[in-house]
């Protein structure tokens, strides 16, 4: 295959904004829905269809049939982020452009290049022996409902002797990285009300109550300055990493002081001082205040007691946690941290299960055999900070979920100048050229 060939197809795909968060690129979701049903069709799937929604359909697809052979279901998504802020991209979003041996486009490495990446794979030599199924949606980024109800209505879809997820990144350049956990979520707006309407600062102030002031006091009543979530029950669940995992993760080449330099370029780390930032990123629940609305917050000065205020919230949650209890447990602690006289409400906009995975299915040793060839090195385990909320359904046929990816920590998903090192891209078609072909063995 040639690669310049290879990029232009790519960039086909990654022109289409299908951010899927944003109703009026539901046309744009329906084209690269479809982009992806022409590559499936290249590939020789017998049997392709846009699945469960118009505008943000699941690409189903089936494989040729090669008798005896193992099943294998590819997972990906093509819907993106919202590209903003867009005057902090260096060349527009939409427009992918190569720098240094870097593809800078929404989506190159969230998921369209790594979906693309799978797909060629397949194309790369010989058709490999392995019964493929194709399961790519178009909203991950916003929950996966369309996804989810699928796979309740039609289980069968994921009966399958491995599940292929490549929407990760290697651990560091060079270290391949297979993942045996991913967080889940739990997404909510938080709103309180202290009177009717606002009020003026200089009649009622000094006696009124300030819905800003008692949202912020409740958020900062919510987590400590030590890290610490002050929502009862909320760590009762969480299941401690093992002694291996914890000498493990020691033994991964990661250097605090880079990480904050180099990735957070903050001057400092937040979180419990008690736990190694990888435990803190990996095994421990989270609390993010996202933004607050409500209030004056136009230019000039006015002079106003805010009625109300909102905050959007997320907690991040890890094994053995469940959404359904969080969602219980945050909407409690509102509850008994808020004034009396204070109205607080909690609105749950989405959210996802946390997902654990054995690494002890044989197709793991494949994996890592794959990488190895390829790269020089096999896969370090590790886990996902972020989630991906179908992973739990993906799993429910009792198929091993493999989650990897050929990202690297800096791609800045979901921010400005997203990327994919090219490097990354070709090494990666070889790298799953070669799985399918061990699969098949
Ligand atoms: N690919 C990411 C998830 C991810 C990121 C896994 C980094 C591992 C490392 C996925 O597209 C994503 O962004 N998921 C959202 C899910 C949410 C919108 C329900 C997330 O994690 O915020
Ligand atoms: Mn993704
Ligand atoms: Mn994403």
């Amino acid at each position: 295959m040639d690669n310049d060939q290879l990029l232009r197809e790519l960039t086909e795909f990654l022109r289409i904004p299908s951010i899927s968060t944003l109703s009026a690129h539901d046309r744009d979701c329906r084209r690269a829905a479809e982009w992806v049903a022409a590559e499936l069709r290249r590939l020789g799937c017998t049997d392709v269809q846009l699945l469960a929604s118009e505008t943000h359909p699941v690409v189903w697809g089936v494989g040729p049939v090669v008798p005896g052979a193992p099943t294998l279901v590819i997972y990906g998504h093509y819907d993106v982020q919202p590209p903003d802020p867009l005057d902090e991209w260096t060349t527009p979003p939409f427009e992918p452009t190569v720098r240094d041996g870097r593809l800078y486009a929404r989506g190159s490495a969230d998921d369209k290049g790594q979906v693309f990446c799978l797909l060629k794979a397949i194309q790369a030599g010989g058709a490999p022996r392995v019964n493929f199924r194709f399961l790519i949606e178009g909203e991950e980024e916003h929950g996966s409902k369309v996804l989810f109800d699928l796979l309740e209505r039609e289980p069968h879809r994921v009966q399958a002797d491995a599940v292929l997820v490549a929407d990760m990144a290697y651990f560091a350049p060079g270290w391949p990285a297979v993942y045996s956990a991913l967080r889940g979520l739990c997404y909510a707006e938080i709103s309180v009300r202290t009177s009717k309407t606002d009020l003026h600062s200089g009649e009622y102030g000094g006696a009124a109550p300030n819905a800003h002031e008692e949202l912020c006091r409740l958020l900062g009543r919510l987590k400590g300055p030590d890290g610490k979530i002050n929502i009862p029950g909320l760590y009762q669940a969480v299941k401690a990493p093992t002694k291996a995992e914890r000498t493990a993760w020691r033994r991964l080449p990661f250097k605090e002081k880079a990480f904050l330099d180099k990735q957070v370029q903050a001057k400092a780390l937040a979180g419990m001082k008690k736990y190694s930032v990888l435990e803190r990123l990996w095994a421990l629940p989270t609390f993010e205040i996202h933004g607050i609305m409500g209030g004056f917050t136009g230019p000039g000065a006015k002079t106003v007691i805010p009625a109300q205020a909102t905050a959007k919230v997320s907690l991040r949650l890890v094994p053995n946690q469940k959404m359904k209890t969080v969602e219980k447990q945050l909407r409690a602690a509102v509850k008994k941290l808020a004034p009396r006289y204070v109205d607080a409400t909690v609105t749950f906009l989405h959210g996802a299960d946390p997902a654990e995975m054995k690494l002890s299915d044989p197709v793991f040793q494949k994996l890592d055999r794959a990488f190895k060839e390829v790269v020089g090195r096999a896969p370090v385990a590790a886990r996902a900070g972020g989630s991906i909320p179908i992973v739990p359904a993906l799993a429910s046929a009792g198929a091993p979920v493999v989650m990897t990816g050929i990202g690297l920590p800096d791609d800045r998903l979901h921010a400005p100048n997203e990327k994919l090192d090219l490097k990354q891209l070709w090494d990666g078609i070889r790298v799953f050229r070669r799985f399918y072909e061990l699969l098949g063995d």
